[in-house]
């Protein structure tokens, strides 16, 4: 059997490195847990993760917490005896067992509910499990990758998640940056999914509108480029110009932009208002330094300050201009 190799486009520095520190855990079964926003790459960097591991010809199994209702996960992860409840007429393997030998991988791991965690942690820990309604226990070799769009530590601090199968799966943390925080991907993904979607079409892209897509904020990160790619690739013949862009691409909005870029505070509900508003301002202020490459000028500019104004926000919120 032929392992399926995983396309994975990057030229940025700090995926390059996560690439090249993931190389280095071929051999082992270290517990691997993928953080970042969706579409930026988990479920394809767990791929990776098993088909370059000495584990690549055995079976990978994924499995998607969120989509499952949590009165059938127990039964799906673990498996149940036949009779062991009233629907139960036949044995059923669970994905743990289905996934012997090989890799699991459990997406949204933060999803994955309390009261079946302490089974989740014995299973990792004895590496056996015992079936629901079942009175002896199988032997378990499974390599773990789990995903989560939020930093779980939070949740732990909250009481939400375990911090005993916090340790135990956070063992190699990898934190996927943004495609924002990437922006040079950005050509090689369109070249990519123009080759992709309209391989028989020499589509090229206006300087104009590369610019455009270079600098909208992507929410859906590489998914969405994707699919926009995918449907401007049905429509254009010959050449992407600005006005065949999506319109929130063409036209960003300043506030959404801020609004992405500070997350943080619309999840954190207890923030007062004044709280918010500073976090906002003083990111917007960040943003413009890194923009204007430290020049305070060009960043007061940008945001219609005067510098003035401009230096007492530096003050206010100690911010320097080495933003980085
Ligand atoms: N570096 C990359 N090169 C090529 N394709 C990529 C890259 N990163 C992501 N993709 C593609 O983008 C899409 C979304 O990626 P994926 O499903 O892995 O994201 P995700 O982080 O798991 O998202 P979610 O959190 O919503 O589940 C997929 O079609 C994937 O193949
Ligand atoms: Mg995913």
């Amino acid at each position: 059997m032929m392992s399926k190799s995983v396309t994975l486009i990057t030229q940025n520095e700090a995926m390059r490195s996560i690439l090249t520190n993931l190389d280095k855990t071929v051999g082992s079964d270290s517990s691997i847990l993928l953080i970042g926003e969706t579409g930026v790459g988990k479920e394809l960097v767990a791929e990776y993760i098993h088909r370059t591991s000495s584990r690549s010809m055995q079976p990978f199994v994924k499995i998607g917490l969120s989509a499952l209702p949590a009165e059938l996960l127990e039964s799906e992860l673990f498996g149940h005896e036949k009779g062991a409840f009233t629907s139960a007429s036949a044995e059923k393997k669970g994905l743990f067992e289905l996934a012997d030998t090989g890799s699991i991988f459990l997406d949204d791991i933060d999803d994955f509910p309390l009261h079946l965690q302490s089974k989740l942690l014995r299973v990792l820990e004895s590496r056996e499990l015992m079936k629901i309604g079942g009175h002896t226990s199988i032997p378990i070799d499974v390599r773990l990758i789990t995903a989560s769009k939020i930093d779980l530590k939070e949740l732990v601090e909250r009481g939400l998640f375990r911090a005993d199968l916090f340790y135990r799966i956070n063992v190699v943390p990898v934190t996927i940056p943004p495609l924002r925080d990437r922006r040079e991907d950005v050509p090689l993904l369109i070249e990519h999914y123009l080759q992709r979607f309209a391989p028989d079409k020499t589509i090229t892209v206006s300087p104009d509108a590369m610019r455009s897509l270079i600098q909208y904020h992507w929410p859906g990160n590489v998914r969405e480029l994707r699919n926009t790619i995918q449907r401007m690739s049905l429509f254009v013949t010959k050449e992407i110009d600005v006005q065949d862009l999506p319109k929130e691409i063409r036209e960003e909005n300043p506030i959404d932009y801020l609004l992405k870029a500070c997350n943080r505070c619309f999840v954190d509900g207890n923030m007062t208002f004044d709280q918010i508003t500073a976090c906002l301002e003083s990111n917007l202020i960040r943003q413009a330094i890194r923009q204007a490459e430290g020049n305070r000028t060009v960043a007061a500019k940008a945001l219609g300050m005067s510098l003035s104004t401009f230096r007492d926000k530096l003050k206010k919120y100690d911010i320097g201009l080495d933003v980085s």
